[in-house]
């Protein structure tokens, strides 16, 4: 399972690159406006950045909800680097733009994706990647892992190579939860990352071995 980092926050980025288990980033504009990134070409200086210091896919979001806006600003994200996914929300023009993205061989991820069906349309459409929001449904007393669950199934039934892409992924558990449900890829906060590590046995271990090796040395 790759493991994305979800923030426009470099130094976050950065941090998780040097753990060296990082495969990607995800933006959002939320995210963009949180690092205080408003007009266009600091967008896209900030795009470059994020390419810069991390190593695999950026998915970067298009404002526009027209096919003729996403086009437009698609193209100018995808030129920007190679490793550039545009991100398209799941909406009638959402699903043209990801089709047309397909047949010219730029790479999408559908964000906004709360149900199979949605999830169904944006792999017809040939989106490389799928971004079911796990814990936003967990906030409305829904099961976001069974969604994942259920697109892993269906596009395994009839082999979608789009590949699932678990975000709105808030703690550990969820990151491990997608792993059992075979999710490709999960997209989390820095936090959720580093919360796997933790493990009181794991620190009570450590500080006993070095208590012994500092009492066999003295
Ligand atoms: O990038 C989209 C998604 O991961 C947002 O997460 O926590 O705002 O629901 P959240």
């Amino acid at each position: 399972m790759k493991f994305f980092i979800d923030t426009a926050n470099l130094s976050q980025i950065a941090e998780a690159q040097s753990l060296g288990v990082l495969d990607g980033v995800t933006t959002n504009p939320s995210l963009m406006a949180k690092e205080g990134i408003k007009d266009s070409s600091s967008i896209l200086d900030h795009y470059r950045k994020i390419c810069e210091i991390s190593d695999g896919d950026v998915s970067a979001e298009v404002i526009s909800t027209d096919l003729n806006g996403m086009i437009e600003e698609g193209e100018k994200l995808a030129a920007l680097h190679p490793r550039i996914v545009v991100k398209i929300p799941m909406i009638k023009d959402g699903v043209k733009a990801l089709k047309y993205f397909s047949e010219k061989g730029i790479r999408t991820n559908c964000t906004l994706v709360f149900s199979a069906g949605q999830a169904l349309l944006a792999a017809k459409a040939g989106a490389t990647y799928v971004s079911p929001f796990i814990g936003r449904l967990d906030d409305v007393s829904t099961d976001g892992i069974l969604l994942i669950r259920q697109i892993v199934q269906i596009y395994g039934n009839y082999g979608y190579e789009t590949q699932v892409l678990a975000a709105s992924v808030r703690h550990p558990m969820h990151i491990i939860q997608c792993a059992e449900v075979g999710a490709d890829v999960v997209t989390c906060p820095l936090n959720a990352i580093t919360a796997l590590l933790n493990h009181p046995l794991t620190d009570i271990g450590l500080e006993k071995f070095l208590a012994d090796y500092r009492k066999s040395v003295s």
